[in-house]
C-alpha cells in the first residue's frame, strides 16, 4: 500500500472542520491532529475527528508524521506560520487571503521555493467545474472579444458572526467583506478575465453599524484585455442569496449561480455544451447565509491536488503566486475607497488595507 501523508490543521476554528472532513475523504491522506492556541478548541476537533490535538504550531511541527500544514488562522497569522511550516520541511496549505500585503506573500512564496516545499492556497471556488468550463471556453476563445467579468455576491452574516472574535472586526486582521469573502469571487474573475490594469471601489457599511468595517463593496474594474467588471459584494443582504459569476464576449455568455451553471450560451455549439449546462447542485450551499452553510467537496479537490503535487514534483493546481494579483486587486480596492479616486495596478509591495473611515 502507497504510504499516507499526514495532515495537521492549524487553527481549530470555523473553516477547520471542513478541511478535516476533507483530509479523511481522501485517498492517500490521514488525518494527524489539529494545533490551536487555544487548546480546548483543538481537543474538541480532535475528538470528534480522532485525531491529536496540539496547543501550537511548533508542537504540532514536532510530530514526524505530519508532511502539510493546513493554514486556517486568522487571515493576519498566515504569513509567519506558512514561513515557520517551510522551515520545519513540511508543505503548507493555507487559507485565503494568503497574506495581508504583498511583501509578505513573497516572503511566503519565497520560503517555500528554498524549502523545497509545496505551498497552495484554498480559493477553492477556481475548482468547480462551473469555473473549469469558464477557464477552458476563455483559453479556447469561444467568448469571442472579453467584454464583461462581474462577480455579484449578496449575502447576510449576522452581527453576532463579526462579534464572535476580535479579527473577525479589524481590517488589519484581514476582516470586510472585500478581503474576507468576496475575495474568493474577485479572485475568480482575475482568474478568468485578469489580469487587471485599474480598479475603482466605493466601500460601506450598510447594515452592521456598530462594526468598523465595510459590509459592502462596490467596484469597478478594467481588465488588460480590454473587458471591464463590476463586483457587487456585501454581507448585509438578508438572508443572502448565491453568488453569480457572469462572463459575456462577443461570441459567448456564461453564469454561474452558486456553483451551477445556470447560463451557458456561444454562437458556436460544440458537443459537450449540454453536459457542461447541467453542471452543478441548485440545492449545495456555498456560503451565502452563513459561514458554515458550505461543503467540504472543493476544498478535498485542493487538497487532493496537493497530494498528488507531493508525489509526482508537479506544482500544485492553485499555487500561492497565482493568488497574487488577486490580492494586489484587493489592496487597489482599498486604496481605491479611501483615496476615492481609481487606482492603476501594480501597487506597491508594502500596500496595505486602509484603516475604515466613515
Ligand atoms: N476557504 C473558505 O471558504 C473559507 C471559509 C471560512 C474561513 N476561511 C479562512 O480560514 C481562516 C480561518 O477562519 P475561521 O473562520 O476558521 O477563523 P476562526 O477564528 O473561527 O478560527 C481561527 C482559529 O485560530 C486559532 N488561533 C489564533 N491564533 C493562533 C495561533 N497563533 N496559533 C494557533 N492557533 C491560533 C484561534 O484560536 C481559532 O480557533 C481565515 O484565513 C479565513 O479567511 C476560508
Amino acid at each position: 500500500m502507497e504510504q499516507e501523508l499526514g495532515f495537521g490543521i492549524l487553527g481549530a476554528g470555523l473553516i477547520a472542520p471542513f478541511h478535516a472532513k476533507a483530509i479523511k475523504a481522501c485517498s492517500g491522506a490521514r488525518l494527524v491532529g489539529f494545533a490551536d492556541v487555544n487548546k480546548a478548541r483543538a481537543e474538541k476537533l480532535a475528538a470528534e475527528f480522532d485525531a491529536t490535538a496540539f496547543g501550537g504550531l511548533d508542537e504540532m511541527l514536532c510530530h514526524p508524521a505530519v508532511d502539510v500544514v493546513n493554514v486556517a488562522l486568522p487571515n493576519h497569522l498566515h504569513a509567519d506560520a506558512v514561513i515557520k511550516c517551510a522551515a520545519a520541511g513540511k508543505h503548507v496549505i493555507t487559507e485565503k487571503p494568503p497574506a495581508m500585503t504583498l511583501r509578505e506573500t513573497d516572503a511566503m512564496v519565497e520560503a517555500c521555493r528554498k524549502a523545497g516545499v509545496k505551498f497552495a492556497c484554498t480559493v477553492q471556488c477556481r475548482v468547480r467545474k462551473a469555473v473549469q468550463a469558464m477557464k477552458k471556453a476563455v483559453s479556447d476563445g469561444r467568448f469571442g472579444r472579453l467584454l464583461h467579468a462581474d462577480a455579484i455576491m449578496k449575502w447576510f452574516r449576522s452581527t453576532e458572526y463579526y462579534q464572535s472574535d476580535a479579527w473577525r472586526m479589524s481590517r488589519r486582521s484581514g476582516a470586510g467583506v472585500t478581503v474576507q469573502h468576496a475575495f474568493h469571487y474577485i479572485d475568480l474573475l482575475q482568474h478568468l478575465a485578469g489580469p487587471a490594469r485599474r480598479v475603482q471601489a466605493r466601500m460601506t457599511n450598510l447594515a452592521h453599524p456598530s462594526i468598523a468595517l465595510e459590509d459592502t463593496l462596490l467596484a469597478f474594474l478594467d481588465f488588460e484585455n480590454g473587458a471591464q467588471g463590476v463586483v457587487e459584494a456585501s454581507t448585509a443582504l438578508w438572508p443572502g442569496t448565491d453568488v453569480r459569476i457572469e462572463i459575456n464576449g462577443t461570441d459567448g455568455t456564461a453564469i454561474m449561480v452558486g456553483e451551477r451553471m445556470a447560463t451557458w450560451k456561444f454562437r458556436e455549439e460544440t458537443p459537450e455544451d449540454d453536459a457542461i449546462r447541467q453542471i452543478g447542485n441548485a440545492s449545495q450551499p456555498t456560503g451565502a447565509t452563513g459561514a458554515a452553510d458550505i461543503g467540504y467537496h472543493d476544498h478535498q479537490v485542493v487538497i487532493e491536488d496537493m497530494i498528488d503535487s507531493i508525489k509526482t514534483g508537479r506544482d500544485p493546481i492553485i499555487t500561492v503566486e497565482s493568488v497574487r494579483p488577486t490580492l494586489e486587486i484587493v489592496l487597489a480596492m482599498y486604496h481605491s475607497a479611501a483615496k476615492g479616486t481609481p487606482v492603476d495596478l501594480p501597487v506597491e509591495d508594502d500596500e496595505s488595507i486602509w484603516e475604515w473611515r466613515k
